[in-house]
C-alpha cells in the first residue's frame, strides 16, 4: 500500500520506480503467483493484513532527528481502520521509543468499539544495502525483533522461516534495544569509513599507500576487510541521516555523541577531498576546464543520488568555472531531475563520450565498468593527462606508465 497512486500503478504494471537489481523479477515473479498486490486503498490493506509492516521514510528534520510524521501518520491509518487484533510492526529507521509512540497512535485512533483490541507492536530493522538487496534480504546476516509479546514472537519465526533455514538468524530483543541496534550499526560502519578516510590522508601526507595498510588491517579477523575502503566519503540516504539522527538522541540525554561527531566532520571534509588535490593541480585555476565524470550514484548498482558526493564535487568545479561532462550507468535520470538543463553539465551516454574534449578524468563511483580501462587510449584522450580517482580503481603504476599523472584517495601523489 502507497499513497502514490502513480506509483502504485506502475508497480501493477511490473515498472519498479527505482534501479535494484533482481527486484523487478521478483516482483514480477510474485504478482503472476498471485502472491502480490499493490494498492493505494487504505482500507484494503488494513482489512487483508494480519501483519503490518511500516516502512515509510523518516528522512531528517531541520535538526537533523527522525522526522516520525510518515511513520505516526501510518499508525493512525490504521488505528482508524482496525477491527480484530493485528500485529504492527516498525521496519523504518526509528528513533528508541518511536514504537511507543506508533501504539499510542494506533489507540488513540481505535473507535469506540474496538477500545478493548489487543495491539501488538514490534521493531524489525532492516539491514539491507541499496544495490544488494534482494541478496541481504534473502540470506540476511540476522533478523532482529524486538517484541515483549509471545504472539509476535511465534508470528516473526513463522513468517521469516524460509530465509531462516540453516541456521538459526532470528535475534529476539527488547523493543527499545531492537530501535537502538539498527542506528548503532549504521553509525560504527560509518564510524570504520570514517576512520579510514582520516588515516588515508595521513598515508598521503607520509607517503605510505593506504591499500598496503588496508590489506594489512583487515586481515585482522576483529577488525575484517568490509567497510574499511577509504573514498570520498560515505554518502546514500541510511549513513548521514541515521549518524545525524544518533547524534541528536544523545544530545538530548545530555550525552554528546563525541565518536559520531568526529565521524561526521571527517566525512564532510572527505567529501571535498578530490576536489582539492584538483585545485591543487591546477594551481586554484580550474575556470574554463572540462572534467569528465565517471560515476555519479553514492555508490554502484543504484541510482541513488542521496547524498552522492558527486554532487558536491560537481557543484564545487561548477563554482569555479569548469565544466562537468558526466556519465553514470544507472544515475542519469536521477541526475536530470536534480539539476535539469545545467550549462555547466553535459551527460553523455557513454563512458568513452564523456571523455571527448575533456581535460581531466574524475571517478566518483566504482562501478565494475569503470574497471577495465584503456590508460592509452586515455593518456591520448585527456588533454591534461591526468586522473582524479576517489575510489582507488587502479594500480598507480599502470596507470603512470601510460604517462598519466594519477591522483588517488591515500596513495600518495
Ligand atoms: C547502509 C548499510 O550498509 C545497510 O546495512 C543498512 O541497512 C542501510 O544503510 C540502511 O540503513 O538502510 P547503504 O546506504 O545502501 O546501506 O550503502 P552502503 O553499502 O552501506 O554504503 C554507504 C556509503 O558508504 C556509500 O557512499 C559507500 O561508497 C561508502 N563506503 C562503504 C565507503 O566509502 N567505504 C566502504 O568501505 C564502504
Amino acid at each position: 500500500m502507497d499513497v502514490d497512486s502513480q506509483k502504485v500503478e506502475k508497480l501493477r504494471n511490473g515498472i519498479i520506480p527505482i534501479y535494484e537489481p533482481g527486484l523487478e523479477n521478483i516482483v514480477a515473479e510474485n504478482s503472476k503467483l498471485d502472491n502480490l498486490h499493490f494498492t493505494d486503498d487504505a482500507d484494503e490493506a488494513v482489512a487483508f493484513a494480519d501483519i503490518i509492516f511500516i516502512a515509510v521514510g523518516t528522512p531528517p528534520d531541520e535538526d537533523g532527528s527522525a522526522d516520525l510524521k510518515y511513520v505516526l501518520a501510518v499508525a493512525r491509518d490504521v488505528g482508524r481502520r482496525m477491527e480484530v487484533r493485528k500485529t504492527v510492526i516498525t521496519k523504518s529507521t526509528v528513533p528508541v521509543g518511536t514504537s511507543d509512540k506508533v501504539k499510542a497512535a494506533i489507540v488513540e485512533e481505535l473507535t469506540t468499539r474496538n477500545k478493548d483490541l489487543i495491539i501488538d507492536v514490534a521493531s524489525n530493522p532492516e539491514f539491507l544495502k541499496e544495490g544488494a538487496a534482494v541478496n541481504d534480504f534473502m540470506k540476511p546476516d540476522r533478523i532482529v525483533v524486538g517484541t515483549d509479546s509471545d504472539h509476535v514472537r511465534k508470528q516473526m519465526t513463522e513468517l521469516y522461516a524460509p530465509f531462516n533455514r540453516n541456521s538459526d538468524r532470528m535475534i529476539f530483543m527488547d523493543i527499545r534495544a531492537a530501535e537502538l541496534t539498527k542506528y548503532a550499526a549504521n553509525a560504527m560502519l560509518a564510524t570504520k569509513i570514517s576512520f579510514m578516510n582520516e588515516i588515508a590522508i595521513l598515508a598521503e601526507e607520509l607517503g605510505a599507500d593506504v591499500e598496503q595498510v588496508r590489506h594489512g588491517i583487515g586481515s585482522d579477523p576483529r577488525i575484517g576487510y568490509q567497510f574499511i575502503y577509504p573514498g570520498i566519503g560515505y554518502g546514500g540516504s541510511c549513513f548521514p541521516k541515521d549518524v545525524q539522527a544518533l547524534q541528536r538522541t544523545g544530545g538530548e540525554h545530555g550525552l554528546p555523541m563525541r565518536i559520531l561527531d568526529a565521524v561526521e566532520q571527517v566525512n564532510a571534509k572527505q567529501k571535498l577531498h578530490l576536489v582539492n588535490r584538483v585545485n591543487q593541480h591546477y594551481q586554484g585555476d580550474i575556470k574554463g576546464k572540462t572534467f569528465a565524470l565517471w560515476g555519479l550514484s553514492f555508490k554502484p548498482k543504484t541510482d541513488d543520488m542521496r547524498e552522492a558526493p558527486s554532487r558536491q564535487i560537481m557543484e564545487a568545479l561548477w563554482e569555479a568555472g569548469a565544466k562537468v561532462q558526466a556519465y553514470d550507468p544507472e544515475a542519469m535520470e536521477e541526475v536530470e531531475r536534480i539539476y535539469g538543463q545545467h550549462p555547466g553539465l553535459l551527460l553523455t551516454g557513454t563512458r568513452d563520450a564523456a571523455l571527448t574534449g575533456a581535460d581531466a578524468l574524475i571517478i566518483c563511483t566504482e562501478w565494475q565498468h569503470f574497471r577495465a580501462a584503456n590508460f592509452d587510449a586515455l593518456a591520448e584522450t585527456l588533454s591534461d593527462k591526468v586522473i582524479f580517482d576517489g575510489r582507488n580503481m587502479y594500480e598507480p603504476s599502470r596507470v603512470e606508465a601510460a604517462g598519466l599523472t594519477y591522483y588517488a584517495i591515500g596513495r600518495g601523489e
